[in-house]
């Protein structure tokens, strides 16, 4: 299994292209299954988790070919053809490898009328329950059983619209309901609906593919059901996760780097913080310039939450920064009730954490000590890495395969604004 070996202490000076977002990447394929014309992605992300995406969609019979990007900054073009479905079927094997398997159910359920889903089973973040997906879809009108580990769904006669309205924000809950309303009868609507960027590039294909959808970008979608929908030509929207690890790669390793195609709106949240922190965010005309001069860390508090909230997705990231803060911080994690898996991974490093329940609080240290440490998900593991680039010494990190996943090139990236970053086969 390969290491990632850095050496921490180069300051970061240049750009860095940002790649197509995993999490939009993944809903995007999924929706293919609602069209048996072509959908072609672009700027589609180079990562472990969309390769799993492609093997799923082509057990059910799609086809799907990708011409791949030449340089770092180019996406790869994927075109799907989901002209004839052939299974219906999701193993165990692949949900669980994956979780965003589970989004072909609504898709699925709404062109075939039937679909065979192993349950995911809970994650190293937490229990991940999926009711709200299965009561989405119920009240659509569709049969929903468990078997053996299995959701089991049926809907011969066709979903029917109706008023969905969700108890909490889900991301995965709202985008299952969105592709099952595409294609319902009558009209959807989706109250408290996720508001996330990727739910926002989601139901841009779908418009585009010929859904009717009002309301996007709010917390109440509105859905009016049509025959069938039709291929188009995507972009990916840019990965704001990505985009915004790189900013806080700036500020703690210090330096100035430009996020070239990042969105500053999708990252807003994280860059008020940044700023606070004590470094300087500019517009550039291709993206977002970050710098720190050097001066040291002002420590901040962070509570996780929906979008525009702080993204739990950046909540390892911020972490890393505020263990080399000046003075102590208080990071709060409320969508995940166990993504606290990097903290004991930072404190070999030297960090100081206590973690109480959904709260960790940080008292800031004047520096890290590089060490052995182990990837535990795929943003924990990024906390490493981030936490690697200010440590003093060498810092090797196993289990990459969790950056693999979610991490278009990091290394790549990282080395080609000065960061001494290595991947080490073993
Ligand atoms: C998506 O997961 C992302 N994954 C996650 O990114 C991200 O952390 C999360 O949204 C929140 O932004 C993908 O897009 C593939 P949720 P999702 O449903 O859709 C609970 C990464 O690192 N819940 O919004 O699964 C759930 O347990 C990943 O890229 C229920 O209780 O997240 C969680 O506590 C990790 N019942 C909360 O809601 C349900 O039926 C929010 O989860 C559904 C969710």
């Amino acid at each position: 299994m390969d290491r990632i070996r850095i050496r921490g202490g180069c300051r970061l000076k240049g750009e860095i292209p940002i790649s197509g977002a995993k999490n939009a990447a993944l809903k995007l394929m999924a929706a293919s299954l609602l069209t048996a014309q072509p959908l072609t992605l672009t700027h589609v992300p180079r990562l472990a988790d969309v390769r799993a995406m492609a093997e799923l969609l082509r057990s059910f019979g799609v086809g799907v070919t990708i011409s791949l990007g030449g340089g770092i900054a180019d996406g790869d073009t994927m075109t799907l053809n989901a002209g004839t479905i052939t299974s219906t079927f999701a193993s165990y094997d692949m949900v669980r490898k994956m979780r965003a398997s589970f989004q072909v159910l609504g898709p699925l359920l709404a062109r075939i009328g039937e679909a065979k889903v192993s349950l995911p089973g809970g994650c190293a973040i937490g229990a991940r329950p999926v009711e709200l997906h299965l009561d989405a879809l119920k009240a659509m009108g569709a049969d929903v059983w468990l078997e053996d580990g299995y959701v089991v769904t049926q809907a011969p006669g066709g979903l029917k619209g109706t008023t969905i309205s969700f108890p909490f924000v889900s991301v995965g809950a709202t985008e299952t309901a969105l592709t099952a309303a595409t294609l319902a009868k009558g009209t959807t609507r989706i109250i408290n609906a996720a508001r996330e960027p990727e739910v926002v590039d989601l139901c841009r294909c779908l418009v585009a593919m010929g859904a009717k959808i009002d309301g996007i970008g709010t917390g109440e979608l509105v859905i009016e059901g049509v025959h069938e929908l039709k291929g188009t030509t995507h972009q990916v929207m840019p990965d704001r996760i990505e985009a915004g690890t790189y900013a806080i790669a700036a500020v703690i390793a210090g330096g100035e780097v430009e996020l070239v195609g990042a969105n500053r709106e999708h990252i807003a949240a994280l860059l008020a913080l940044l700023e606070k922190s004590g470094a300087t965010v500019s517009d550039t005309p291709r993206g977002i310039k970050v710098a720190m001069n050097g001066a040291r860390i002002v420590a901040q508090d962070v509570t996780t939450a929906p979008y525009p909230g702080f993204p739990t997705d950046l909540q390892a990231q911020i972490m890393a920064l505020m263990v080399v803060a000046d003075g102590s911080s208080v990071v709060r994690e409320k969508i995940f009730e166990n993504r606290f898996m990097h903290v004991p991974e930072l404190a070999r490093m030297g960090a100081q954490i206590r973690v109480e329940g959904d709260t960790a609080i940080v008292k800031g240290v004047e520096k890290l000590r590089g060490a052995q440490v182990m990837a535990t998900d795929l943003r924990a593991s990024s906390s490493l890495i981030l936490a690697g680039l200010v440590a003093e010494g060498e810092t090797s990190i196993g289990r990459v395969y969790h950056l693999d996943r979610g991490f278009d090139r990091l290394e790549e990236k990282l080395s080609r604004v000065g960061a001494d970053i290595a991947r080490i086969p073993e």
